[in-house]
């Protein structure tokens, strides 16, 4: 057992908290957030994450986990390790990270580490390349080590992520003593994980920073092919999904990944892809990572392209039409809108004039505190009556189940778009549904069909 803190409770470092302690060990961790330490403190997760509320409950009955508000906390100080969890979110101003919770962290972090313990600093925030270097420079004289050691969890999946990660990485020191000291350390802590035969990767302190971005813009590039494969696909008859799996059956290329739709969002992915190219036109080779614009230009366009879709198949245009947008979040199993590609879509369709409804399972107090503006229904079946598009934008299982005669009962006209093409097709379509999906070839028999023509699709 090791007592360690963390710093930030985020959705990163509140499980990575709480899965420590699940680990045996005894964690301290700090937000600036008072609500979110009350909250965290009596066992109320302030996010939805599938299996974190056990782990949270398990840790505070155990007296191994407990969380403080920063600066008020005197065993900080006696932590041997501290890991760094604060989120690194997009500039306002720019494509570049913002590291002003990073930095704060550090100033209080500076002020409590105690070199007798030889403390080890433990950066898991996604960052610009030579941010550790920078953290090293300031805190290796007082007394601490630096490591890198990048987080990969996925929201809806973060317990799992963190407990069985498939890959640990330590970016360490590039003095062989220093770096041999942190990696025990860290060794001991992630012991149960590396009983697994969990792949361990040592290396320098920029490769453990670049990999995470490596990972995340590889991802991105992977979901922004496939939906320019969409796109031909739309042009030319089609279906990429069936495209998908044939090349999915490459090992080199595998399937995962290759959902087209309406495209990738969340706090994690768009971010990471603009701070990468940020940094590459720092640095002078922003023509490296030019194809990155594209990714994301790719990635915006299938939001618009949905809302041309959805104007193609309304007889009449969207003026007036009442929608039913399912799904708000950026993905299934999670309540975070951050940069939620349904959400945008909803808004885009309300600037076309559409009349939008929208359901989400777990995401709809987030879309009421932050878009007031945008009707809202809590229960399905209301939000579904009357409309004459529905609009499936995040893929959560309760709207794949869901039965098409009965939503055709509800509904006054039954064309639904399926904007993450996760539906079964022909089950809609043999209870009497248009269903137009992303690249599926059915667009342009779907277009004509309901007398559409010039949307922009297929010119
Ligand atoms: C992503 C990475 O997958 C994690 O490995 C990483 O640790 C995390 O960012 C992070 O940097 O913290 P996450 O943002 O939780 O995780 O979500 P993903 O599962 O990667 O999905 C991102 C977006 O891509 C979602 O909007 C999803 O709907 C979309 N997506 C995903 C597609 O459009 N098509 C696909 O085939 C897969």
């Amino acid at each position: 057992m090791m007592t360690i803190s963390v710093i930030g409770c985020g959705y990163l470092g509140a499980v990575h908290a709480a899965a420590m302690a699940s680990l045996g060990h005894r964690v301290i961790a700090v937000d600036t957030d008072p609500h979110r330490i009350r909250e965290l403190s009596a066992g109320r997760p302030p996010f939805h994450e599938p299996g974190f509320e056990e782990i949270l409950h398990q840790g505070l009955r155990s007296g191994r986990l407990r969380f403080a508000v920063s600066g008020t906390e005197p065993e900080l100080e006696q932590a041997k390790v501290h890991f760094l969890a604060v989120g690194t979110p997009q500039s306002p101003v720019s494509g570049a990270a913002d590291l002003t919770a990073l930095e704060a962290a550090v100033d209080d972090l500076a002020r409590v580490l105690r070199p007798e313990l030889r403390p080890i600093v433990v950066g898991k925030s996604t960052v610009p390349v030579g941010t550790a270097q920078q953290l090293a420079d300031r805190l290796e004289p007082l007394g601490a080590e630096v490591v890198w050691n990048p987080e990969f969890l996925r929201e809806g999946h973060a317990v799992a992520d963190t407990l069985h990660p498939d890959r640990i990485v330590y970016g360490l020191s590039d003095d062989p003593e220093r770096a041999a000291y942190a990696a025990g350390v860290l060794d001991e802590i992630h012991a149960e994980l590396l009983a697994e035969a969990i792949p361990r990767i040592l290396t320098n302190r920029p490769t453990a920073e670049l990999v995470k971005m490596a990972a995340n813009a590889f991802l991105a590039t992977k979901i922004s092919f496939i939906n320019t494969m969409a796109t031909m696909c739309d042009v030319t008859g089609g279906d990429v999904s069936v495209l998908a799996e044939a090349i999915g059956y490459d090992p080199r290329i595998g399937r995962r990944f290759l959902n087209a739709g309406i495209g990738f969002g969340g706090g994690c992915l768009p971010k990471d892809i603009r701070s990468l190219q940020t940094q590459a036109e720092e640095l002078g080779v922003s023509q490296a990572v030019g194809f990155l614009r594209e990714v994301d230009r790719i990635n915006l366009g299938c939001r618009s392209r949905v809302v041309r879709l959805a104007e193609a198949v309304c007889p009449g245009g969207l003026a007036g039409t009442k929608v039913t947008v399912l799904g708000a979040t950026f993905k299934p199993n999670s309540d975070d809108i951050r940069d939620s590609p349904a959400l945008d879509v909803a808004r885009r369709l309300v600037r076309a004039g559409a009349l939008v409804r929208v359901c989400d399972p777990c995401g709809l107090p987030n879309v009421m505190r932050t878009h007031p503006d945008l009707a809202v229904a809590t229960d399905l079946e209301k939000g579904l009556a009357e409309a004459e598009l529905v609009v499936l934008a995040t893929e959560w299982r309760q709207y794949l189940e869901l039965d098409p005669q009965w939503v055709g009962g509800l509904v006054a006209r039954k064309i639904i778009v399926d904007g993450r093409n996760a539906l079964d097709r022909d089950r809609w379509h043999r209870a009497g549904w248009v269903h137009v999906g992303m690249g599926r070839g059915d667009f342009m028999e779907e277009a004509i069909g309901a007398g559409v023509i010039g949307v922009g699709v297929r010119q």
